[in-house]
């Protein structure tokens, strides 16, 4: 179908402008603001059976344009009732206050991934959780940033010299490029800076091969088991979890020899980093690893997937982007001393988010029945809080569907409003990794290059396990002017 214009008011600043419509993403364009493409919203009195559909095709069409209004919803999906928590106060019932009655995950989550990180930390609860949570959190936490930093740089900088050897026009799938990026740098603070190449593509291929087989739908919830029903195991699902299990395991034999290029991730928690009651035995590095290298690495690449898009459809964003690069950096590379100066490049990432925010739906399964926000959430169903409305929500924000970095420059985002990392004890303990390694490695690349989008072709934003633009992203590198 021919995408159809039609005169709209701007969804960012309300000037009278065209809209394209009849694609599955609506877009705008206004010279005043950029108001990027967005799945269109469910229409009013969907029934189940569709509403199912739209999920299995995408999560983000499953919302009306009333639930970016409201703060709280409840909906029943076959035999489970769904709440939503769709403001402050009921993020902070659902994610702080109350995170003993919904800490767990939902069978969906935990389904989707259990072949791949038995009980890692991203899936596991009560005293497994309890228990893993703290060694995990001082790994990727703050202590070892400034030595990551340097390999997230050294990565940034060897793509840049790839790019430039590519051939003019420099095409390329911005998504695979900083999927391979993403990886290739938790790779290295995984398993160490001298982990191969083969073993590498191993892992990464691995993953891929997952994400696309795995189905997260899981009916058997809906139609009244607890635990949801296993994932049909097929042999697309069983190989890829095998040959990055496989890998992660010999890695693990390797720990005994010693490297000259520093701590690995993987071996401070084999020996707890510094406290030798938080080692851990082989299975449980094993799945550890597995879940870091997972977390780590698709949100940051959709994140700097996400932004090279906005730069590239807001140039006064761009504009200013290089005008701190040249200021703060005068064309060297960046280090981990630099990130606090780089206030701008912080804001388009804060910014990119907030509109994009990678993990957009977070689904826990409630343990008890109690009341949300005064609504009931029932023993065994869903207590939802969506980053995606959240983020987007008329009451919270200033023209919600806009690109404006600005915002960020002004003060702190609102709390428990503002959630891409999540909030409360079972918030994202890579939160500051993955802030810095998305500044640094815009910082080095945006020095070189100026990516712009392939013409012709139409973004639409899709979820899968995280959000990304469906199908790629084709985008052609202009080389930056040395001077
Ligand atoms: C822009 C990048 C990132 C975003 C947006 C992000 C987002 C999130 C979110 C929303 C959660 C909570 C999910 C839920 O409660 O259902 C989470 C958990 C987690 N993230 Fe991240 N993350 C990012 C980067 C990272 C990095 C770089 C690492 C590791 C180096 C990491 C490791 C983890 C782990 C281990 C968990 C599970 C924590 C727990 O359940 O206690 N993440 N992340």
């Amino acid at each position: 179908m021919h995408p159809r214009r039609a005169p709209t008011e701007c969804l960012g600043c309300g000037h009278t402008i065209e809209t394209r419509e009849g694609t599955a993403a609506v877009t705008q364009k206004c010279p005043f603001s950029y108001t990027p493409p967005m799945p269109e919203r469910r229409p009013a009195g969907t029934g189940t059976i569709s509403l199912l559909k739209r999920m299995r095709r995408d999560f983000l069409s499953i919302w009306a344009d009333s639930d970016f209004r409201d703060r709280v919803m409840t909906t029943w999906i076959l035999r489970r009732k769904v709440v939503i928590a769709n403001s402050p106060d009921a993020v902070r019932e659902v994610m702080v206050t109350g995170n003993a009655n919904f800490e767990r995950k939902s069978p969906q989550m935990r389904r989707a991934l259990e072949y791949l990180l038995g009980d890692g930390l991203f899936i596991s609860d009560g005293e497994t959780w309890k228990q893993r949570r703290p060694i995990v959190s001082k790994v990727v936490q703050r202590q070892h940033l400034r030595a990551f930093s340097a390999i997230m740089v050294d990565s940034a900088s060897a793509m840049a010299d790839g790019w430039q050897l590519l051939e003019a026009p420099r095409r390329v799938d911005m998504l695979g490029e900083m999927a391979a990026l993403t990886a290739d740098i938790i790779g290295k603070c995984v398993f160490g800076r001298g982990v191969s190449r083969e073993d590498a593509r191993e892992i990464i291929e691995g993953f891929t091969t997952y994400q696309e087989h795995i189905d997260q739908t899981n009916l058997g919830y809906f139609f009244g088991w607890d635990e949801g029903w296993p994932v049909r195991k097929n042999k697309a699902v069983r190989r890829a979890a095998e040959r990055v299990r496989k890998v992660v395991d010999r890695l693990i034999d390797d720990l005994g020899t010693p490297r000259a290029d520093g701590a690995s991730m993987l071996a401070l928690m084999a020996t707890g980093d510094g406290d030798a009651s938080a080692a851990m035995n082989r299975e449980a590095l094993i799945n550890e690893a597995a879940t870091i290298f997972m977390a780590g690495h698709e949100t940051t690449a959709a994140t700097l997937t996400w932004a090279w898009f906005l730069l590239s459809e807001a140039g006064w964003a761009e504009e200013k982007l290089h005008e701190e690069l040249a200021r703060v950096l005068g064309g060297r590379p960046p280090t981990f001393d630099d990130v606090a100066s780089l206030t701008y490049t912080k804001a388009i990432i804060q910014e990119t988010l907030r509109l994009y925010p990678p993990v957009p739906i977070l689904a826990r399964q409630v343990k008890e029945t109690r009341p949300v926000h005064r609504e009931p959430a029932k023993k065994g169903g869903l207590a939802l809080v969506c980053p995606w409305l959240l983020h987007r929500h008329e009451i919270y924000w200033e023209a919600p569907n806009a690109f404006q970095p600005e915002r960020f420059l002004s003060g702190p985002p609102p709390t428990n409003v503002y959630v891409p990392f999540a909030v409360g004890p079972r918030i994202c303990p890579g939160a500051q990794f993955g802030l810095t390694e998305a500044i640094l490695c815009l910082a080095t690349l945006a020095q070189r290059f100026r990516p712009t989008l392939a013409p012709g072709h139409v973004v639409e934003p899709q979820c899968r396990l995280t959000l990304r633009p469906k199908g790629g992203l084709p985008m052609l590198l202009n080389v930056r002017d040395a001077a």
